[in-house]
């Protein structure tokens, strides 16, 4: 299964994915295209691995840009880790089923427009949530609507702070995203052999 990975920041989850492929615990997959939306630290890890990058501007074609990467590459999964873009309603709907995207906080609370990186962990000690996790879900138009894929929850304890919730949640992301991919791949490989 080839998949393409969005980025936007530091790479973390994008190399779990390198990670996981290089130890055989994700079998069915191969990153076909790391597309960044800016100049990020993510690229950096990319270039590591000699993996084919394309760094895109933000703005109204960003989303037809990478449709053309998606068939030049024939992805058959796009998955968002940490791209910070919103991406266009068609877009979402015709790769219905094929996009996925990792979300910091146990959806469906703590998501949508705006709500990303700190500012998610911010509103979670806010609300004095005592326990918070990752969502690895299918994207649709819907900011962080669609359907769960798979979570991972830790318990937040007195005194925790948005960097503390930050390196629990990078633990938790590091496993989900690779089920998520790991099931969405057998699927796949069930149907195509
Ligand atoms: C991750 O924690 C991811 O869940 C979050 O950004 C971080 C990216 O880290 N995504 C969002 O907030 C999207 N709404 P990374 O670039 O180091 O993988």
């Amino acid at each position: 299964m080839n998949i393409a990975v969005l980025v936007s920041g530091g790479g973390t989850n994008l190399q779990n994915i390198i990670n996981a492929i290089d130890s055989g615990e994700l079998k069915y997959a191969k990153i076909q295209a790391v597309i960044a939306d800016r100049d990020c630290f993510a690229i950096e890890r990319a270039l590591d691995k000699d993996l084919d990058i394309f760094l895109l501007e933000r703005g109204k074609n960003l989303s037809k840009e990478i449709q053309e990467i998606l068939s030049e590459k024939n992805i058959d999964l796009i998955v968002l880790a940490g791209f910070l873009s919103i991406l266009s309603g068609d877009l979402c709907v015709q790769w219905k089923g094929k996009i996925i995207n990792i979300h910091p906080a146990l959806l469906p609370k703590f998501g949508g427009k705006g709500m990303y990186g700190a500012r998610v962990h911010q509103a979670v000690l806010e609300a004095g949530e005592t326990e918070s996790g990752a969502t690895v879900h299918f994207v649709t138009p819907g900011v962080d609507e669609g359907e769960i894929i798979v979570q991972g929850t830790f318990p937040v304890e007195e005194g925790d702070t948005v960097s503390d919730l930050q390196q629990k949640v990078m633990k938790v992301e590091q496993k989900i995203l690779i089920d998520a991919i790991n099931k969405i791949s057998s699927d796949h490989s069930d149907i195509t052999g």
